[in-house]
């Protein structure tokens, strides 16, 4: 602790662009605290103290935590929290941002958080819960395509099946439960109707019932430019989503942000964490498609460049329950986030590609690291599907996408790949 009550030493768990990003932001803390990543990677390794620690270990990680003697810990990934990391830092006595395993249940289990959205009359499509096959597909028949086909359970965003043709939601069902393609808790299935419209992520640092909302932002799911090719975990990021108009983030607020983390303290689930809201922006108004229980990756790269409050102090006050009345400071800049990824992903991708990074970037473009390492003669290399995040602020959306697009064409890497519109789809609307 130092004399501005905030811990001087924090951990960060995980080892993607997200948590780059947390580390970055966590560092540049008045405070400057002492701050750890585990495990990390090789980007990361330049602004925090790594340690090789995975991030599913969660007796690893705990005996670390007492061992250092961190003042904070700060969870990145959904896997660590719904296996119960929070509540094991918890019972150790060690201050933890992330929600227990009860709440990482809201990602964890998409059949769960439809009932409570459906109990609570929050907005989202109507939806028919099912663990056998009969029932599902006589749902299916009774309604019209496109629909879409869900199965429970963390699936890293491929358990979702948007169907366009009444045979291949048949499939889709069939594939999850008599086949189990996604494991056991996978064959629990939710039909859902199909929304239209424009997607937002709103992410709301939760302590019980107090929270703050974060600045707006959109991600870009499809690996192809125009929103074409498969599912990927996202390609890039801008904020703020100005879809999101001032009137209609006040309807977001008032019809969603509220009573969903209302509902989750009646059902008697004592939150700590980022809720990451996904929206779609219907024609009927905005409507809840998930639940995750962390930051969201991209955005977080996106979101946090913007933060002027010192993010130590925000999550901090989360964490020891005094966030209410906490004013977050946002920076008026745009910031846009291009993920650099390696040739091939999601699919089959090379590893272990060198990296170049040119060493004079300017001072409004940052690189986190997603899917890096070290070969053994020390060389930057790629070690993963999503390799960097590259975010540029600027005073305009379309100067941040000049700003990023120029450091990505500079980065030396032969696999690299990133979608050339990140932004676009609001770029067009100016
Ligand atoms: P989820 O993991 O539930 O967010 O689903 C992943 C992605 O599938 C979302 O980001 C949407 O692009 C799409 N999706 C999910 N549910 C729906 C829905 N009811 N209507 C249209 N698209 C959806
Ligand atoms: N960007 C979507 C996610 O983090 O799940």
């Amino acid at each position: 602790m130092n004399p501005a009550g905030l811990p001087s030493s924090v951990l960060v768990v995980g080892a993607g662009g997200r948590e780059h990003a947390l580390v970055r932001a966590l560092s540049a803390s008045p405070v400057r605290p002492r701050v750890l990543c585990a495990p990390g990677n090789a980007g990361i390794a330049g602004d925090a103290e790594c340690l090789a620690v995975k991030a599913d270990d969660i007796p690893g990680l705990v005996a670390l935590a007492i061992r250092e003697k961190v003042g904070l810990v700060v969870v990145g990934p959904e896997v660590p929290l719904s296996l119960g990391l929070s509540d094991r830092l918890a019972e150790a006595g060690i201050p933890v941002y992330g929600p227990t395993a009860a709440g990482a249940r809201l990602e964890a289990s998409k059949t769960y958080t439809k009932q409570i959205l459906l109990k609570y009359g929050i907005p989202t499509a109507a939806a028919g819960l099912f663990s056998e096959t009969a029932p599902a597909l006589a749902y299916l028949r009774s309604r019209t395509v496109p629909i879409v086909v869900k199965a429970d359970g963390l699936a890293g965003g491929k358990g979702v099946v948007v169907a366009t043709t009444a045979a291949e939601a048949e499939d889709a069902v069939r594939e999850m439960i008599d086949q189990g393609k996604f494991g056991k808790g996978g064959r629990q299935v939710l039909v859902e109707d199909c929304l239209e419209g424009e997607e937002t992520s709103i992410l709301v640092v939760v302590s019980g019932r107090d929270y703050v909302v974060l600045p707006t932002s959109q991600d870009h799911k499809r690996a192809g430019d125009g929103d074409t090719g498969p599912n990927t975990g996202g390609m890039g990021a801008y904020s703020p989503a100005e879809v999101v108009t001032p009137e209609l983030m006040r309807a977001i607020d008032r019809r969603i942000v509220r009573p969903s983390v209302d509902a989750i303290a009646a059902e008697g689930i004592d939150f700590c964490g980022t809720l990451f809201i996904g929206i779609m922006l219907t024609a009927e108004g905005p409507s809840v498609l998930e639940f995750n229980t962390r930051f969201g990756d991209p955005e977080t790269q996106a979101v946090l460049p913007r933060l002027r409050t010192d993010l130590l102090a925000l999550l901090w006050a989360a964490a020891t329950r005094a966030l209410a009345g906490f004013r977050l400071e946002v920076r008026p800049e745009h910031a846009l986030c291009v993920v650099v990824s390696a040739k091939g992903y999601p699919g089959d991708y090379p590893s272990g590609d060198p990296i170049e990074i040119p060493a004079a970037l300017p001072p409004s473009v940052q690189v986190f690291h997603a899917g890096t390492a070290r070969d053994a003669s020390g060389r930057l290399v790629t070690s993963g599907g999503r390799v960097l995040g590259v975010t540029a602020t600027a005073p305009t959306l379309a100067e941040a996408a000049a700003r990023a697009y120029a450091a990505c064409d500079s980065i030396r890497c032969p696999s690299k790949y990133y979608r050339r519109d990140i932004g676009a789809r609001q770029l067009k609307r100016l």
